[in-house]
């Protein structure tokens, strides 16, 4: 039952967070898991569509609620709010990607119903969604079961009393067997079709109910008492940009697949819905002996992440995925520094899809950085469907819109630029996808290189500074020199160099430089900068998180707390007058370029920042433990990636509602592969230098290294390795406890120490 998820409480006050909880979602679409018989302020989330909104440039639309069901006894409303409930059970099935809901209820006029539903959000069409339910009454009477499409969704604003709705619906169609819509959003720039249709075999008389909020299909049925009556809702939800020249297809193309899905029947489509979720666990299922609470926690996280991998290059996985609206559906570092690495070592063509997208919008980056007064590409702090800054500049506090508060991280947290390179490398190192750097990864680590090129500063007697910047530690803005900041920026820098040279040996990475006119003398200057980029002071070994860090006051707090509520008000309104760091820093530097410095040094700067880390970000956690396996602090390593595994099923932040945090879950993958597992790739080499938890006897995972899958059981003082598959005449270096061997598909090696 490791796979199973059950929940038993029905509070109307809780559903935001069990919505969240049980949403099911395909990358395409997202539903979240609010119980279909009550009303939702919640409707769909299509990955890619935005519209304009007010502050926060473009966020993701709350398009109509598809999956609402309205059932009516003899006139009297059938739900969880204003029955009597005797049993009330959500199961979601993470193996199979399916949420099952179980109630009976009951009411004094009319006896005890009975309600079960399917629910999938189908994994192979993608525009697919299908509910399917029985009711059980045990007296006989008139049933009605209203099949709405809602087309009243709408966002909250900065205050959930402002409400924008994005959408205006230019075609509502009453067919013989289903229901459809077509929105065009606010700005013009999306047109999106619905379709609905409602089967049963049982007898019954249908209309159809058109008003401003809904469009809805209406079964009425005559029922007898203890007879089960089955009913289907296939929905299809779809859209195009109104760039694309096939906007007159948007209706038949969705009423062609509603007709297609409903000949399959719910049978076939469940069956291929299985299979699709039986192929993603084949390579992203993790077993972890003797410990089921982290295993689930994994899972369960694992499955949240998966079925927000978008579809195609046209959107990235954004920090909330499909699953709600926090962060308005915007894309962040998060994702190429968190969910990535799990993306390229388990589904790499994914992961290389999402790093077209940060290609596609180069030209929105180069944008971006020329009116900064930059060059090259400078990616934006929050990014939505064109690339452009989408971080809001201030947000109201109040409801006319006079008080603001300041937000500054699109201005200043430039680092993004640096960890998109750094991605592509990364990206590169996992898959020797020369094709790739080719057509697209090249190009961004030079544009972002001539970013920092031109974002530096020299100053005599520092080298190249970097001003005005905010690192991952967002309590500190406007600092210089940011030791996060500068070194990636450096990096960043060196890696132009690097993919410079190599240009040299390959045709079509050398037409690349060509293309974009990069010469030997600008590289040089790169290499100058990089050089001599200041490096923040260290004291003690402690490097300095920014310039003037060591001279503020000192304030630390208890290793296990998460957040601010836990601290005094004046320090918690004067965090930035304090050393308190919000996340993983200097220390998230020091993970991502781990070759740069030794443990020891590691040992110091950690022990010196943890307990000054308050980790108010869920990305926070991830980064310590990791490094706590690496010195073997096991108990914090281990604390902390159980925090992390259930960081939403136990709601530790308070905004589980919001969405799910796909960060955390990425960061809980690696602190899996590259603590516990020690997994590291090294040149060529495949390294294995197990710190399993104390209580863990064995992990078995699989992932794609350089196109070969490999299957590994990594326990204490043994790790069993297999070359599932590859190119025969391809061998793979790894390098286990110190000990290096050749291994080639269909190899099986044991190494112990
Ligand atoms: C964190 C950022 C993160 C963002 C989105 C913020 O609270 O400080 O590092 O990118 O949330 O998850």
């Amino acid at each position: 039952m490791k796979y199973h998820f059950n929940f038993n409480r029905y509070d109307q006050y809780e559903e935001a967070f069990y919505g969240t909880l049980l949403t099911l979602g395909n990358g395409h679409l997202g539903i979240r898991g609010e119980i279909e018989l009550e009303p939702s302020l919640y409707g769909t989330t299509i990955a890619g569509v935005y519209d304009y909104a007010p502050y926060f440039y473009r966020e993701i639309v709350n398009a109509p609620r598809v999956i609402g069901i309205n059932l009516f006894f003899n006139g009297e409303p059938i739900n969880p709010s204003t029955h009597k409930i005797q049993k009330y059970e959500r199961e979601l099935d993470i193996k199979n990607g399916v949420l099952k809901t179980t109630l009976r209820l009951y009411s004094q006029h009319n006896g005890v119903i009975q309600y079960e539903s399917t629910r999938i959000v189908h994994g192979k069409r993608k525009n697919l969604v299908i509910l399917k339910f029985k009711i059980r009454p045990n007296k006989s009477g008139n049933l009605t079961v209203i099949s709405p499409i809602n087309i009243n969704t709408a966002n909250p604003l900065y205050r959930p009393e402002i409400l924008v709705r994005h959408y205006t619906v230019k075609k509502q169609r009453t067919l013989d067997e289903a229901v459809y819509v077509e929105l065009e959003t606010t700005d013009g720039k999306y047109r999106i079709g619905i379709a609905s249709s409602l089967i049963t075999d049982s007898e019954h008389s249908r209309f159809v109910n058109k008003s401003v909020n809904c469009i809805a299909e209406v079964f009425n049925l005559e029922v007898e008492e203890d007879e089960e009556y089955e009913f289907i809702k296939y929905i299809i939800v779809d859209f195009i940009s109104n760039s694309d020249s096939e906007t007159l297809n948007l209706e038949s193309r969705i009423l062609n697949d509603l007709r297609a899905v409903r000949k399959a029947g719910f049978e076939a489509l469940y069956e291929e819905h299985r299979s699709y979720w039986k192929e993603m666990w084949k390579i992203a299922d993790i077993k972890i002996k003797r410990d089921e609470e982290a295993e689930r926690g994994l899972l369960f996280s694992l499955f949240h992440l998966m079925q927000s991998i978008p579809v195609d290059s046209r959107i990235s996985l954004t920090a909330k995925g499909i699953h709600g609206f926090g962060y308005r559906g915007h894309v962040f570092w998060d994702t190429e520094i968190y969910a990535l690495p799990f993306l390229m070592a388990v589904f790499p063509e994914k992961a290389k899809e999402m790093l077209i997208y940060r290609y596609n919008n180069l030209n929105a980056a180069k944008e971006n950085a020329s009116t900064n007064g930059y060059e090259g590409a400078q990616f934006p702090w929050e990014s939505a469907d064109d690339g452009y800054e989408a971080t809001p500049s201030v947000i109201p506090t109040d409801m006319i819109g006079k008080d603001v508060l300041r937000i500054y991280t699109g201005k200043e947290e430039h680092h993004v630029t640096a960890d998109i390179a750094y991605a592509v490398e990364l990206y590169y190192k996992f898959t020797g996808d020369i094709d790739f750097m080719a057509d697209y990864g090249l190009e961004i680590i030079f544009e972002t290189a001539r970013f920092w090129a031109s974002r530096v500063r020299y100053e005599k007697n520092k080298g190249y500074v970097i001003e005005k910047v905010i690192g991952p530690d967002e309590y500190h803005e406007h600092v210089n020199n940011s030791f996060f900041t500068n070194l990636m920026a450096k990096y960043n820098l060196l890696l132009g160099v690097k993919y410079f040279e190599l240009s040299k040996e390959h045709e079509k990475w050398r037409d690349v430089t060509r293309k974009i006119g990069l010469t030997e003398k600008e590289v040089e200057k790169w290499e100058g900068i990089a050089e001599k980029i200041y490096i923040p002071r260290q004291r003690d070994g402690v490097w300095e998180e920014f310039d003037g860090y060591f001279e503020l006051p000192d304030y630390t707090v208890d290793l296990y707390g998460l957040g601010e509520h836990r601290l005094p008000p004046e320090i918690r309104e004067n965090l930035s007058r304090t050393k308190l760091v919000k996340q993983a820093d200097v220390i998230a530097l020091q993970y991502l370029l781990k070759e740069q410095f030794d443990m020891e040094n590691i040992k110091k700067n950690f022990n010196y920042y943890l307990p000054r880390t308050t980790h108010a970000s869920s990305l926070s956690m991830p980064i310590y433990a990791i490094i706590a396996s690496w010195l073997g602090y096991d108990d914090i390593a281990y604390n902390y990636f159980l925090k992390c595994a259930y960081i939403d099923l136990h709601n530790l932040y308070g905004n589980t509602q919001d969405g799910f945090h796909l960060a955390t879950a990425g960061g809980l993958w690696q602190i899996l592969f590259r603590g516990f597992c020690g997994i590291e790739i090294t040149g060529d080499v495949l390294e294995i230098h197990p710190h399993l938890p104390p209580k863990w006897e064995e992990v078995a995972l699989r992932f794609y290294f350089r196109g070969s899958l490999i299957d590994i059981n990594i326990q204490k003082k043994r790790v069993m390795l297999r070359v599932v598959s590859g190119e025969k005449v391809k061998k793979i270096k790894i390098r286990v406890f110190d000990i290096e061997t050749l291994v080639a598909p269909g190899d099986k090696v044991v190494m112990e120490v």
